[in-house]
């Protein structure tokens, strides 16, 4: 008789206000300089683990299609540590599905990774807390850790596997932030993060911008905890411009912005001047995350579906933390 231990959890994709790139520690994911992030609501992830006693091997599935075996690897490599934290051998079938477009360049292994982290330990019979929830996803996808707590997190870098982890630092309910992300390319990355966090090191810039990270991280952690929007707008554009700095003197190098990405930074500096309370930041591939106030994101979105080069703008408010799915 086959046994079957299942759960099933859901989690929403972050996006950093102060980027993670480059790694102390390219196995474990302990990330070169510490990073600030918010959950993103309405973007999720949901997988389902069932450990099955008949399966000669893990089997994936992911938005209802079979993926590449370098996907199935790094996801059996992930379960190979949660079946040695709980003590079993069983294989298991893991469906995931994200509720945003696949290939929509918003990157779902933030979110994958910590529903993977939840309903894998859940079902092996662990039961983690937030810390050590965090941790475990962090061996996934670097920034799958902030996807763990609730609202606005911060991840200390640390110095090893148990003290690299993120935290809240408050609430969703703290602060109607909203991101308008314009989607200005739908096209897969050519480099994805994995390889680019190997080539930050090569840039003569990124000392300078981990050196720097302390300065950025508390001006962030400030503006947040005090909702003061200039502020806060001031050190996300220019922790994003710093990471891009890297990437694009990096070698080789990485240049992730199209025309349209730019047209949209340029507005969104435009319409600040013009006291909207907005800003830009882009992680690694070209569409732009524009962050605005709950009041102010109607107006947003209808100005930038006006650049042209912009096929849709997709909102989120802040996320909840990682969650069992009760149905
Ligand atoms: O977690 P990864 O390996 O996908 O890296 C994320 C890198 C950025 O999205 C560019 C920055 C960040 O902190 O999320």
């Amino acid at each position: 008789m086959n046994q079957i231990a299942s759960a099933t959890a859901i989690a929403n994709p972050n996006i950093a206000f102060i980027k993670y790139w480059g790694d102390k520690d390219p196995m474990l994911r302990i990330p070169a300089n510490g990073s600030l992030s918010m959950n993103l609501s309405n973007l999720q992830s949901r997988t389902t683990v069932s450990y099955d006693s008949t399966l000669e091997r893990d089997e994936l599935i992911l938005d209802r299609k079979v993926p590449d075996d370098l996907a199935v690897e790094r996801v059996t490599r992930f379960l190979d540590h949660v079946r040695h934290l709980a003590g079993i051998s069983y294989y298991a079938r893991v469906e995931s599905e994200n509720n945003f477009p696949t290939g929509s360049g918003i990157a779902s292994s933030a979110s994958a990774f910590a529903a993977l982290s939840l309903a894998a330990s859940k079902a092996a019979g662990l039961q983690l807390d937030e810390r050590s929830l965090s941790r475990l996803a962090r061996r996934g996808s670097g920034s799958a850790c902030r996807s763990v707590p609730a609202g606005f997190v911060e991840w200390q870098s640390g110095e090893d596997d148990d003290s690299s982890y993120a935290f809240s630092l408050a609430a969703p309910e703290h602060w109607q932030l909203y991101d308008c992300i314009a989607i200005v390319s739908q096209e897969h990355k050519k480099t994805g993060s994995r390889e680019g966090h190997a080539l930050a090191e090569t840039s003569l810039l990124q000392n300078a911008r981990v050196g720097d990270t302390t300065r950025r991280l508390d001006l962030c952690r400030q503006a947040i905890l005090n909702r003061d929007f200039q502020a806060f707008a001031e050190i996300v554009e220019l922790d994003s411009n710093l990471m891009h700095a890297v990437m694009m003197t990096s070698q080789p190098r990485l240049f992730y912005w199209q025309p349209a990405t730019l047209a949209v930074m340029r507005a969104v500096v435009d319409w600040r001047r013009n006291g909207i309370p907005v800003c830009f930041t882009i992680d690694a591939g070209p569409n732009v995350h524009v962050i605005t106030l709950a009041d102010h994101s109607s107006r947003v979105i209808a100005d930038l579906i006006q650049i042209p080069g912009v096929s849709k703008v997709l909102v989120s408010g802040p996320g909840k933390a990682v969650r069992l799915s009760v149905e």
